[in-house]
């Protein structure tokens, strides 16, 4: 078929998408046989497909995006207005937008002043292992280098930030990694690896303070968390690990870098993570929610002690962090982040968060009641997760392709929900929910009344 730049017929995007389009996180033998799903449009909570079918997305864009739904004209305009003044100039130099959102965002960041701008949450994070690295260089005879991460945690898709996954399944074959990062154990209660402690959140924190100590404190220059760790398991982390988390920290000079990739802006019914558990990072990245996937950003935030540190010496031209984002300097990414923080205050969202989030997590647990397979339900806000287990008693993980099978279910009722995925081996078994911001009681209960149906299905 000829066809010009545009096309409406979607037959064609489709069999164009099959014979060119390399999908991310996919195994492609299946579109030998079935269609690419190929999204055309969307609306609140709502997306449509090629075929104009309907679906409610219980995941905001697949990963944990779309905060503030499909088809915000405001963030639109703002973004076309930008684009009209001025699309571009490098983060050598200002902008408005980029200053303006830089104000508002630290308004909601106490302790923290500063904020470096890129364009994915992969970069946001090595953007804080390079300052960290200089650190160390600068201050320590590049002794203090070392970056700390979690089991079962996820910080990017470079080969950096996969040296920092706790997920070994998406490092895999990806090696040689880079070195000097090394791992700690996970938070995760349901999976108790102390029995015998007598506080688990202590328990699971100590255990950090012992790879310092293995290591030697005055090796480790950093340690990065998840404030609810996602693709991981959707873990929340345990009473008093924060707080002990903190204290470790500054006990032995470590800073704290805190990734709220998915958290960031209101995912959790507070702006971000960390501010569940009264305590102050030293880093704190965002990406995703911070322009809801309207324009590509992502944010770097530090305090004023780690920038000055890097103008001490103005007159050695190595002093500096001599890093840039070429795309880090598109004005599209702050001007639909300010217009995103808007309507989440406009609106009321983080009320509505709590609330909703309130209602999917007791829906869970109901299910929970009902179906033995579902061996732990988790979740902050509308970050939700229910883990499948094949025994309730010996917490035996269900197999990876029956939690498919359950969220094929799902689909088939016109509903998009989440699982773990190319994760842990044999600990990809938990099905993970993350509507937008502005879920309503309907769709909260057709996400949970779809979950029950689909489960009743596979399991009977
Ligand atoms: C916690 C966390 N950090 C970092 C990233 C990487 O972000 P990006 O894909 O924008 O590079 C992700 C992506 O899923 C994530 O979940």
């Amino acid at each position: 078929m000829e066809s010009g730049f545009y096309t409406n017929d979607l037959e064609h995007i489709v069999e164009t998408d099959r014979a060119h389009i390399w999908h991310h996180l996919s195994s492609h033998k299946k579109y030998e046989t079935v269609d690419p799903m190929v999204i055309v449009e969307g609306k609140g909570m709502h997306v449509w497909d090629a075929k104009g079918t309907k679906y409610l997305d219980a995941v905001s864009g697949g990963v944990w995006t779309v905060n503030v739904g499909y088809g915000r004209t405001e963030i639109a305009d703002a973004v076309r207005d930008q684009l009209v003044k001025l699309n571009y100039f490098a983060g050598t130099v200002g902008s408005i937008p980029g200053s303006l959102f830089a104000e508002k965002l630290l308004a909601k960041m106490p302790g923290l002043s500063r904020v470096y701008y890129s364009n994915s949450g992969s970069e946001a994070n090595e953007k804080v292992y390079k300052m960290v690295r200089q650190i160390a260089h600068k201050k320590y005879g590049g002794k203090k280098h070392k970056i700390l991460f979690r089991e079962r945690d996820y910080h990017g898709t470079t080969i950096t930030t996969l040296s920092t996954s706790g997920q070994p399944e998406r490092a895999a074959q990806y090696g040689p990694l880079t070195p000097g990062f090394v791992e700690v154990p996970h938070c995760l209660e349901y999976r108790n690896q102390y029995p015998d402690a007598e506080n688990y959140g202590i328990a699971a924190a100590d255990a950090i303070e012992a790879v310092i100590l293995r290591e030697g404190p005055e090796t480790i220059g950093a340690l990065v968390l998840e404030p609810v760790t996602a693709g991981g398991g959707v873990i929340t982390p345990p009473d008093g690990y924060w707080q002990r988390v903190r204290e470790i920290c500054a006990k032995y000079d470590i800073l704290l870098h805190i990734d709220e990739v998915v958290c960031g802006l209101g995912r959790t019914g507070k702006w971000f993570g960390y501010q569940h558990y009264g305590i102050t990072p030293d880093f704190v990245t965002m990406a995703k929610g911070v322009a809801s996937g309207y324009a590509a950003i992502s944010v770097t935030v530090t305090t004023e002690k780690v920038f000055e540190m890097f103008k001490e010496n103005p007159d050695d031209p190595m002093d500096y962090f001599r890093d840039v984002s070429t795309f880090g300097g598109c004005t599209a990414g702050p001007a639909a982040a300010l217009a995103n923080m808007k309507i989440i205050e406009d609106e009321g969202l983080l009320d509505n968060v709590n609330a909703m989030g309130a209602r999917l997590i007791t829906g869970l647990e109901s299910l929970k009641d009902k179906h033995e397979c579902i061996g732990d339900v988790r979740g902050k806000g509308l970050f939700c997760g229910a883990e499948l287990v094949s025994d309730r008693e010996t917490k035996e993980p269900m197999h990876e392709s029956k939690v498919a099978a359950v969220v094929a279910e799902v689909f088939a009722q016109k509903v998009i929900i989440g699982m773990t995925n190319r994760s842990l081996t044999g600990f990809n078994n938990t099905l993970c929910l993350s509507p937008a911001l502005i879920a309503t009681k309907e769709n909260i209960d057709e996400i949970v009344t779809a979950i029950d149906i689909a489960l009743t299905r596979v399991f009977g």
